[in-house]
């Protein structure tokens, strides 16, 4: 078998199987194998394929085909301008959350030294993002799960940052120690109906990392709360929500002595990211 008959065998049965991206994920799982890159692997199509390679080909295509997502069968994900490793312990990085950087690196001058805490960091990748490209600012990184923390670790180290991220595994409520220029979180935020409806490849992913009780909003609330200590005067709170949250969410930060200085929208026209300050 060449790699050719190999990729048309792979696209095959992930159609038969359902999945809308049968022909990437094939070609992607297939360069994995082999250790080559995708256009590596298409300039190579009548190279023959080992047998050794077609059955750890064929093992990833199982998982594929059960709708595992394709970040955590090769083990990482691109995110903003860079790679991050994932693993099952770990929200999968969304491109949505990509906002929350942009937003944060346009609100930082490139000399600007504050103090940045991101809470639910999951793989580390909206924290390392920033700190790649503000290096005289320094981060803190929280998280519920063990687990999740150590793959920030790893990422962190990864991307040279290990001595600027502090990592702590607490739960936000817990948080009590110094005072942030910035919060920053994509909590958890889907309620208990939606977490019914998600895709199949979703239910890989941690439930800690997606559900936030009843209606949501519980993770926001505690993020919104405990802020108000965390925070300088005058600091700022940026943090992703759901679909169908905003009026909730703006009405319990405008109690809580936030301003609400914007609201961001992703590529559909939902509000996505807020920006608010802590004013008293
Ligand atoms: C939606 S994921 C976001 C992960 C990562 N920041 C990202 O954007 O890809 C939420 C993260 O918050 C963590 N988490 C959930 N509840 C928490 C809590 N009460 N305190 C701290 N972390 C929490 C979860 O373990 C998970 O890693």
């Amino acid at each position: 078998m060449n790699n050719l008959e190999a990729l048309n065998f792979g696209s095959k049965l992930l159609k038969k199987n359902k999945i809308i991206s049968y022909n990437l994920d094939s070609e992607l799982l297939l360069s994995n194998i082999l250790n080559l890159s995708r256009e590596q692997l298409l300039i190579n199509l009548d190279k023959s394929l080992n047998k050794e390679n077609y059955y750890a080909y064929k093992k990833l295509l199982r998982r594929r085909k059960e709708n595992e997502p394709i970040a955590y069968i090769l083990k990482k994900k691109e995110f903003w301008k860079y790679c991050f490793i994932v693993n099952k312990n770990v929200l999968i990085p969304r491109p949505e959350t990509e906002l929350i950087v942009e937003q944060i690196l346009k609100m930082i001058g490139f000399k600007s030294s504050k103090s940045i805490l991101d809470v639910g960091t999951g793989s580390g990748c909206i924290i390392i993002s920033i700190l790649k490209e503000r290096s005289n600012c320094n981060g803190t990184a929280i998280d519920i799960s063990k687990n999740a923390l150590k793959v920030a670790v790893s990422n962190a180290k990864m991307h040279h940052l290990r001595n600027k991220i502090k990592f702590i595994n607490i739960d936000i409520d817990k948080l009590n120690h110094n005072k942030y220029d910035f919060i920053l979180s994509n909590p958890p935020y889907i309620s208990e109906i939606d977490f019914k409806r998600l895709e199949k490849s979703v239910l890989f992913e941690p439930k800690i990392a997606l559900k936030a009780g009843q209606d949501g909003l519980s993770e926001i609330k505690k993020l919104i709360l405990k802020s108000k200590s965390l925070l300088k005067l005058n600091g700022k709170l940026v943090f992703e929500i759901g679909f169908k949250q905003e009026d909730k969410i703006k009405n319990f930060l405008k109690e809580n002595g936030f301003y609400i200085n914007k609201i961001c929208k992703d590529i559909f026209r939902n509000a996505r990211i807020i920006i608010s300050t802590n004013l008293k």
